[in-house]
């Protein structure tokens, strides 16, 4: 279902790298779709991933938290969707990423994910993420939130082309990010 915006407000997209390095393709994919998102979405890229202390539950408490998960699940709270850009690390997702969702997945019931649209694209090896996106979704898939996945954006040894200011020399990247921005759009405003 397409919703008229002007009727909705705007939409707001938390986009998050699951890679550290400065010359990362995936914080590329993050910073692509802030440059390409449409007039009626807020885009707003996340800190680096590595300022989350490991999961903890003896943290995880009204007197314990850390200021970094409070304000990483209160970024959370105030998107209407996640953008989630991860590599693909020995067929799974990197762990600073699986990290942060792990602290978004509690507590049990009232949890952060609840009720987001979540983006999961990927930029990899040779296989551009496929298993990564297959392992993850599978988990996220769990957790009562709505999943977008078409276009597929899953870009093979995207690090050769894409770079982390968001440029990318291939043309039909841009586009999938566009098409998957819209996709996420959509599912935002049906979910009004
Ligand atoms: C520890 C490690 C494991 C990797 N495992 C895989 C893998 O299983 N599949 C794959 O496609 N690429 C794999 N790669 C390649 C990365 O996904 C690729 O270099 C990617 O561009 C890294 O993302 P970045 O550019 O955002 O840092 C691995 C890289 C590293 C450092």
């Amino acid at each position: 279902m397409t919703v008229d915006s002007e009727t909705t407000g705007s939409i707001t997209v938390l986009g998050a790298s699951g890679s550290l390095r400065a010359a990362s393709s995936n914080t590329g994919l993050v910073r692509l779709a802030a440059r390409l998102a449409p007039d009626d979405m807020v885009f707003v890229e996340a800190p680096r991933l590595d300022v989350l202390p490991f999961y903890d539950a003896d943290l995880d408490t009204p007197d314990a938290l850390p200021t970094a998960v409070a304000e990483w699940r209160a970024r959370v709270e105030a998107a209407d969707a996640l953008w989630l850009a991860v590599p693909e690390y020995n067929w799974g997702p990197s762990a600073v990423m699986k990290n942060a969702i792990d602290w978004l997945t509690r507590p049990l019931g009232s949890h952060t994910l609840r009720g987001k649209v979540l983006s999961l694209v990927t930029s990899g090896g040779g296989g551009g993420g496929t298993r990564v996106q297959a392992q993850l979704g599978e988990i996220l898939a769990l957790l009562g939130n709505t999943m977008v996945t078409d276009p597929q954006v899953a870009i093979a040894n995207g690090a050769q082309y894409l770079r982390a200011d968001g440029t990318c020399d291939d043309p039909a990247v841009a586009e999938m990010v566009a098409e998957r921005l819209l996709a996420v759009r959509n599912a935002v405003l049906a979910t009004r």
